[in-house]
């Protein structure tokens, strides 16, 4: 589904990914781990197309397509989404109208034909049971204000919405409580399918109790140097970076 090939990305002329290679295939739930700094949300954005980052060399083929040239909303519309690890604010815009607008405009990219709010408000209340989402949230602008564990919920609330067939997930369970990780892992696991896939960025092996990765990769310095099962990330957690991949 996903095939990353020796990309390298810079940003203000430093270089963060050095030459990282990773195959995603339909079904599968990959985890990214790493020490801070290691370049893991500078893969997320560069895979959903944020234009800070200057792709040097590589490729990047999603669903048999090159991505790297296509806008990030094109990349939405061929089933992308990426929870940030930093939600952002959109004071002014309500949750509902937010998400109406995303979910029409990729209804419209597929020659759909658009709901309307009546419509879109049975969409909203089946994937508000799933994560337990309070209804008031859904009138109340884009996190503005909400906790941080709020905006994490509120970005798996998107993604539940926008059913992506391919969802990078930039460290959902920080800021989470443990009631508030368990209903939303949950709610991912709902979601996931034979047909999508999965990538989870994650500091803690605890996440990985919930949602079971398929694969475990340890990125160090803009690049994965190793890669496992599972029991990488239990391994991970005893050890450390250090003892396991030589980090310092
Ligand atoms: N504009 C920039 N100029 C210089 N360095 C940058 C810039 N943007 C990002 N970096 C650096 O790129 C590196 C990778 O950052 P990134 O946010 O991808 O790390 P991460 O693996 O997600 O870390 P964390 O686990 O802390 O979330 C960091 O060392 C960061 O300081
Ligand atoms: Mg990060």
């Amino acid at each position: 589904m996903i095939e990353i090939k020796d990309l390298h990305a810079s940003t203000d002329g430093k270089e963060i990914l050095k030459g990282l290679t990773l195959s995603i295939k339909a079904g599968e739930i990959h985890a990214i781990m790493g020490p801070n700094g290691a370049g893991k949300s500078t893969l997320a954005k560069v895979l959903a197309g944020d234009p800070s980052y200057e792709i040097t060399s590589g490729e990047v083929w999603f669903k048999g397509q090159n991505i790297l040239e296509m806008a990030p909303e094109e990349r939405a519309h061929l089933g992308l989404f990426m929870g940030f690890q930093y939600p952002l604010e959109i004071p002014g815009i309500s949750n509902v109208q937010f998400l109406l607008s995303c979910y029409n405009a990729k209804r419209k990219a597929h020659g759909e034909t658009l709901v309307s709010e009546e419509q879109f408000q049975s969409i909203l209340e089946e994937k508000m049971d799933v994560l337990e989402m309070k209804k008031e949230f859904l009138d109340r602008s884009v996190n503005e204000g909400f906790s941080g564990g709020e905006k994490k919920r509120n970005e798996i609330f998107q993604m539940a919405v926008l059913d992506p067939s391919f969802a990078i997930l930039d460290e959902t369970d920080s800021g989470l409580d443990i009631d508030a990780m368990r209903i939303v892992a949950l709610g991912v696991n709902r979601l996931s399918s034979p047909e999508k896939a999965l990538l989870l960025i994650t500091h803690y092996q605890r996440l990985l109790d919930y949602i079971k990765p398929t694969f475990v990769h340890v990125m160090v310095d803009g690049k994965i140097v190793k890669s496992g099962g599972p029991e990488l990330a239990l391994q991970l957690e005893e050890s450390g970076y250090e003892d396991l991949v030589g980090v310092k």
